[in-house]
């Protein structure tokens, strides 16, 4: 097993670096193996990727890392009825389901639990098939729905035995009364119920798409709901149906350890997904909240000043903040990301320091950090040096910018560039901090 791990690590390491797959690989493990990952599966992927899903599925398998797979089979049962010439009605996004329905859906729902299940086992993967037992459920509305439950409880019993005995847990969205009347479960629904009942540490949605697409139909990278949840749900392009995720997001994190994330993704980028900073699809946290402090706390201070020293491979002299006109810090709560603002030339604040760590920028906290800081600074300016990777982005947030030398200055919100000499003068001249400067 520890040979494979290795090599397998080796093979992450071609994603990102191997450090950071060694350590999101150990952060995986940390954790009780029943508590990892709620993996949702969308039907469709189910049907059109299962090769690729059970692949990703099955690596992690190999790695000790045993997620509790849940999966839907809409289109499949949307196929179904119409070759059973039987319409599709629902209600609210529920499916209608009488006899004649259920008739129809139970073996599609079989079917598909086994596809999965038959494919990990051909890859040598133990699965376990399960399809009763789970979701406790009573009739939410038999008059409308027809044979739809509600869950009223999640018994984790079946989950963790299967997990206990090595196997991968592949879960239907099934449903039974205490007297074994089978229900019919809305896949989204189940899987928030599931959720909040496992408490995982990653929730995981494979979708088709792979990820939620901004207004240029691009996947967003991170979603902070602390910061971007307000201005994402009021923005013209979001969709009622990208709204209404969304809301379902808010809602599931709200109930779970501010550590979870959920990542959507698509099943053959799940694994660059989870072992890497920057990820392949959406990344959604709670977020943690950026403040303003005029001056930093001294056990703050000096992990801000230790994450500055590691990041910029540089050491600050003790005496660097003596002399610096210090008009505040932004910083996140987990000291991981922070921008030093001092009081600059002609008014305009001047952007001194900004810090933020591979893994946080990864969970959208340097973007947060960036909007906190606009918002505050509507006018300021900045320095990089001219080999500062970063710079092709901070040409595109800056409006203006100038070479002098070792430093391109940076400026945003001048009314016109006669502000900006002065400012240049100034930058170029400013204190480092760092104790030798080559
Ligand atoms: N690998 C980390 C995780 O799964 C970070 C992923 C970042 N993903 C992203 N889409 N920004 O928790």
């Amino acid at each position: 097993m520890s040979d494979i791990r290795s090599t397998v690590i080796e093979l992450l390491g071609q994603l990102g670096s191997s450090r950071e797959a060694r350590q999101y690989l150990k952060q995986f493990s940390k954790v009780d193996q029943t508590r990892f990952a709620v993996v949702k599966v969308g039907g469709a992927v189910l049907r059109d990727h299962l090769d690729a899903l059970a692949g990703a599925l099955a690596f992690l398998q190999q790695l000790g890392l045993t997620p509790i797979v849940l999966h839907g089979a809409g289109p499949q049962l949307d196929e179904a009825m119409a070759a059973a010439g039987l319409p599709v009605e629902k209600h609210d996004g529920l499916r209608v389901t009488t006899e004649a329905v259920m008739a129809v859906v139970r073996p599609v729902i079989y079917q598909a639990n086994a596809a999965l299940v038959d494919a990990l086992e051909a890859r040598g993967v133990r699965a376990r098939g399960i399809l009763h037992g789970v979701f406790k459920s009573h009739l939410a509305n038999p008059e409308k729905l027809g044979l739809v439950g509600e869950i009223d409880e999640v018994d984790l019993a079946p989950l963790s035995g299967a997990i206990g005995a090595g196997a991968l847990p592949v879960l239907a969205c099934l449903g039974e009364s205490a007297s074994g009347q089978m229900m019919n479960i809305n896949a989204d629904l189940a899987a928030q119920e599931l959720v909040w009942a496992v408490q995982p540490h990653k929730v995981i949605f494979l979708t088709e798409t792979g990820g939620l697409l901004d207004e240029t139909g691009r996947i967003i990278s991170a979603i902070n709901l602390s910061s971007d949840y307000e201005t994402l749900m009021g923005a013209e392009w979001v969709h009622s149906g990208m709204a209404l995720k969304l809301a379902a997001i808010k809602t599931m994190l709200d109930r779970l350890p501010p550590e979870t994330s959920v990542s959507i993704t698509s099943a053959a980028k799940l694994t660059r997904e989870l072992f890497t900073h920057t990820g392949a699809g959406t990344l959604i946290r709670r977020g943690e909240k950026i403040e303003w402090l005029p001056t930093l706390p001294p056990d703050r201070a000096s992990q801000v000043e230790a994450l500055l020293a590691q990041s910029f491979g540089r050491t600050l002299r003790s005496d660097w903040l003596t002399g610096r006109e210090v008009a505040g810090w932004l910083v996140a709560e987990s000291n991981r990301a922070a921008a030093l603002i001092v009081h600059g030339a002609n008014g305009i604040p001047y952007l001194d320091k900004i810090v933020v760590t591979p893994e946080a920028q990864g969970e959208g906290l340097g973007a947060a950090l960036w909007s906190a800081l606009r918002a505050r600074c509507p006018a300021m300016y900045w320095r990089s040096r001219v080999s500062n990777p970063i710079n092709a982005w901070y040409h595109q947030q800056a409006e203006m910018s100038y070479r002098a030398g070792e430093w391109v200055i940076f400026a945003i919100g001048l009314d016109d560039w006669s502000a900006f000499g002065p400012l240049v003068i100034d930058a170029q001249a400013r204190d480092p901090g760092w104790v030798s400067e080559p």
